[in-house]
């Protein structure tokens, strides 16, 4: 009996050891586990990394968020969308702000200004519009033309040559007169402003047509202004009468049409790509004839009111029904 029980509480001491140490062991398991779920998934992304390399490369995205520290560097930006913040904080990789980018001011009013004349309202109330202001009649001005001639003239085909290599995609050339009778009369609004038609101004219909006279009123202008071979020469139209050598000296041909006709007034809007369809050359002689020919300031200028359209690809005649001009370039039939 004695021996009995001997044996007996020695198995039992065994039996609490063996007990015990499975216990001990447990716990060392758990404690392995928990560190594991940390650092153990190194492993896990290793196993990720080569199933989805098996899975091949559009697997790789989906799979690769899962994997927790991120040191192969090669993070895509839907990691980022699909949010893996603790993966981040873990691989401690910062996450930049994205700011989206945006398109610079890709359109600009070109001008020409007297020395005199305030065209401050253009930053200030177009401002939209990136501007180049020409003063004509100081050449210490930043922004000059070599010589006050054909008015606008001079300043309109300077920007082009300068910058026939660098044109954005939409350029208006703008008088410098705000608003306001007379000094703007040919504007088309009830304030005569430049500031709403430009704000009115469907660029869309500019880029669709290349060329958008900013005046609709028909007079004076159309429907047939420039008659160059009127017989007899009607006295007063002084215009008429030089526009013919003009034609051969600025496009060197004599395909001087019959009839030119086109809303007065030199302010017009014309797409980079219709710009682009002469080469520069045709531009340099425009701006060569302009500043050298033995004709006045006001003649010159009158000459290229009534060529700019032909320039910028229209035919001769270009009056089109001014409802319809209202629509297509304020978008609105009765905008003035
Ligand atoms: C003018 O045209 C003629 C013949 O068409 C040509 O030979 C000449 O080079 C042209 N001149 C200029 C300045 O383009």
């Amino acid at each position: 009996m004695r021996l009995s029980y001997r044996v007996g509480a020695a198995a039992l001491i065994i039996f609490a050891i063996i007990l015990i140490k499975r216990h001990l062991d447990l716990i060392q398991d758990d404690a392995q586990v928990q560190s594991g779920w940390h650092f153990g998934s190194f492993t896990g992304e290793s196993s990720d990394s080569s199933s989805s390399s098996s899975n091949g490369n559009t697997d790789t995205a989906s799979t690769k968020p899962k994997s927790k520290p991120k040191l192969t560097g090669d993070k895509t930006p839907d990691d980022y969308v699909n949010g893996n913040q603790k993966d981040d904080a873990l691989a401690s990789r910062p996450v930049y702000e994205t700011t989206p980018i945006i398109v610079p001011n890709d359109r600009v009013i070109v001008m020409a200004k007297l020395a005199s004349e305030d065209t401050s309202w253009v930053s200030s109330d177009l401002n939209e519009w990136r501007n180049v202001i020409y003063t004509v009649d100081d050449q210490t001005a930043s922004r000059h033309t070599p010589k006050n001639k054909g008015r606008e003239s001079l300043a309109y085909l300077q920007y082009i040559v300068d910058h026939y290599h660098d044109l954005p995609s939409t350029l208006i050339f703008l008088h410098s007169h705000k608003d306001g009778w007379p000094g703007a009369w040919h504007t088309d609004t009830m304030a005569y402003s430049n500031v709403d038609s430009i704000r009115a101004l469907q660029t869309d219909f500019v880029q669709q047509n290349g060329y958008a006279n900013l005046r609709c009123q028909q007079t004076p202008g159309c429907p047939e202004e420039i008659r160059p071979f009127r017989e007899p020469a009607q006295s007063g139209k002084t215009t008429e009468s030089v526009y013919a050598q003009a034609w051969v000296e600025l496009f060197n041909n004599t395909d001087v049409p019959e009839v030119v006709a086109v809303a007065c007034c030199s302010q017009f809007a014309v797409s980079k790509a219709q710009v682009l369809q002469r080469p520069l050359e045709d531009y340099q002689r425009y701006y060569d004839w302009v500043l050298n020919n033995r004709l006045s300031d006001d003649l010159t200028a009158h000459v290229m009111e009534y060529t700019w359209h032909i320039i910028f690809g229209q035919d001769p005649v270009y009056c089109p029904d001014a409802y319809q001009c209202y629509s297509d370039v304020y978008g609105n039939p009765y905008f003035w």
